[in-house]
């Protein structure tokens, strides 16, 4: 400890150490501010004085020393010491009055120590053991050095207006590679400027029918989907995420369901309704597409009604055993809304999604997203155009085809083996299948499964709570995402899956 910080510790009576290092101490953080020199010398007695007040050690009401004294104890310059007590004045440490020096102020609480409750380490949640829950791609797969690279020339490509704030619609370099990807590969027909990016399907649909009531207070101002730019009531399939439904009933949306049949959704029994949400490459869980008539009717009934499409297309990449179905927008342009996102093709924590919309809408979108991009991060929208344009996405895609196929039939074949019984259907695309149950059998299939550490749905947590009546006449079924186990833990999730299915009549 230096002579003179003894000095000053002993003046006012507190057994006080001020870490304040000496101008030639080598050890002194380089980024110190003015670390050498008045000003690095005001900076550390200021540090030193605020870590003693907030520690305790100089207790509120303490007198200081004199700036004089303190500064020939500590041989520094006078203007040093009353710098540095003006600025702790100035902060509220420190309190100067006239006549009654420079004192701790009384209101500067030393800080109080959290008391330390041994606590037992919290019994960690154990996750399943195989989780053949749909929903998400393989996280192991995230094409991490690609992204990166395209990230990196995304950052050093930009030009400095990137960083300020962005537009609505989304970049331009993303627009445009989109158009050209999704011609190409799902044969939808756009150009940029119809398309807005907005951060996945669920903000479509919140941007398309508002926002969710009871967080819309305060005159939201474009903040993400405050006006609505359709209206219900909304007709959806008769089986989808519940979610979604949740999100529409909170924006106040009716959802009419519409039976569904081998032939995807009974669009002859489209009536009043405004829009209709569909998953038409592969609906959604149960797995087929939707029947080629069935794509012109619905295209018909819009075109009679004045009515909307809204086509979900979350896996329509990832088809098999033959090429994608083309989208339902490629039939009229003007009469659906496609939604995208790359949260199956990529990973939901990207956050990236696109609406390739009708003219008609665009102005009404973008006053819903708000001024300024609030939503998808410019960075990566710049990263995904780069990830696309030289060819990573398409390559991507390719590879997880080929690894989701592999999967595909390796389910395909345990079951044939170990549980012929069993009906497996919606298999020609995606990244889950259906199992078709023995009637009576999902719910106690489900808890075997759930003893057995599998996690799965059952087919009725996708029923709509209105479908009184679906063409699939309420079967039993189990709901099984293949994408998400790692490759090694597979084998032993399928042969798990196996043992928790109900056994055949020959049992
Ligand atoms: C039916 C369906 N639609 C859309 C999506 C995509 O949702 P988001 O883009 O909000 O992640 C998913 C999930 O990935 C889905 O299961």
């Amino acid at each position: 400890m230096p002579e003179s910080w003894v000095n000053f510790a002993e003046r006012i009576g507190a057994d006080l150490h001020l870490d304040l290092p000496e101008p030639s101490d080598p050890s002194r953080s380089p980024g110190s501010s003015g670390s050498s020199g008045s000003g690095g010398r005001r900076a550390a007695l200021i540090r030193a004085l605020r870590e003693a007040v907030r520690s305790g050690r100089l207790a509120p009401g303490t007198r200081l020393p004199p700036y004089r004294s303190l500064a020939a104890d500590l041989g520094v310059a006078r203007n040093t010491v009353a710098d540095a007590y003006a600025e702790l004045v100035a902060e509220g440490w420190l309190t100067a009055r006239q006549g009654s020096g420079t004192r701790v102020a009384e209101r500067a609480q030393p800080l109080r120590r959290a008391e330390r409750v041994p606590r037992k380490a919290p019994p960690r949640a154990r996750g399943p053991r195989h989780d053949l829950r749909q929903g998400t791609p393989d996280a192991s797969a995230f094409p991490r050095a690609a992204w990166l690279a395209s990230y990196r020339r995304a950052l050093q490509q930009a030009p400095n207006e990137v960083f300020g704030p962005g537009d609505p619609a989304g970049r331009v370099e993303l627009r445009e590679a989109l158009t050209e990807y999704l011609a190409r590969a799902r044969g939808v027909r756009t150009e940029p400027g119809r398309i807005v990016i907005c951060s996945g399907f669920a903000h479509a649909l919140r941007l398309l029918f508002g926002q969710d009531r009871s967080q819309d207070k305060g005159g939201n101002k474009g903040g993400g989907g405050g006006g609505s730019v359709l209206r219900g009531p909304l007709a959806v399939e008769a089986y989808g995420l519940g979610f979604h439904r949740e999100l529409l009933a909170a924006a106040g949306v009716r959802t009419v369901p519409l039976p569904l049949d081998e032939d995807g959704a009974r669009v002859d029994r489209l009536g009043r309704e405004r829009a209709v949400l569909l998953t038409p490459a592969h609906q959604f869980p149960t797995g087929g597409p939707l029947h080629p008539e069935r794509r012109a009717a619905v295209i018909d009934w819009a075109r009679a009604r004045g009515g909307v499409v809204l086509e979900d297309d979350y896996d329509g990449k990832f088809r098999y055993d033959r090429k994608p179905v083309g989208a339902v927008q490629g039939l009229d342009p003007e009469r659906v809304i496609f939604i995208g996102s790359v949260s199956k093709s990529l990973s939901p924590a990207v956050r990236l999604g696109w609406m390739v919309l009708p003219e008609r809408y665009v102005d009404d979108v973008l006053a819903a997203k708000g001024e300024r991009e609030a939503w998808a991060s410019v960075l990566d929208q710049l990263s995904l155009a780069d990830f696309i344009v030289s060819g990573a996405y398409d390559r991507h895609v390719r590879r997880m085809r080929q690894r989701y196929r592999s999967r595909r039939d390796r389910l395909v074949t345990a079951l044939a083996t170990h549980a012929p019984h069993i009906e497996v259907t919606g298999v020609a695309a995606g990244l889950h299948a259906v199992l078709r149950l023995p009637p009576g059998t999902e719910r106690s299939t489900v808890k075997a499964a759930t003893w057995q550490g599998i996690a799965l749905d059952g087919l009725a947590e996708f029923r709509h709570p209105d479908a009184v009546e679906t063409a699939i006449p309420v079967r039993d079924g189990i709901v099984v995402g293949y994408a998400t186990p790692s490759e090694h833990a597979y084998g032993a999730a399928l042969e798990a899956l196996c043992g928790a299915l109900p056994p055949g009549e020959d049992h």
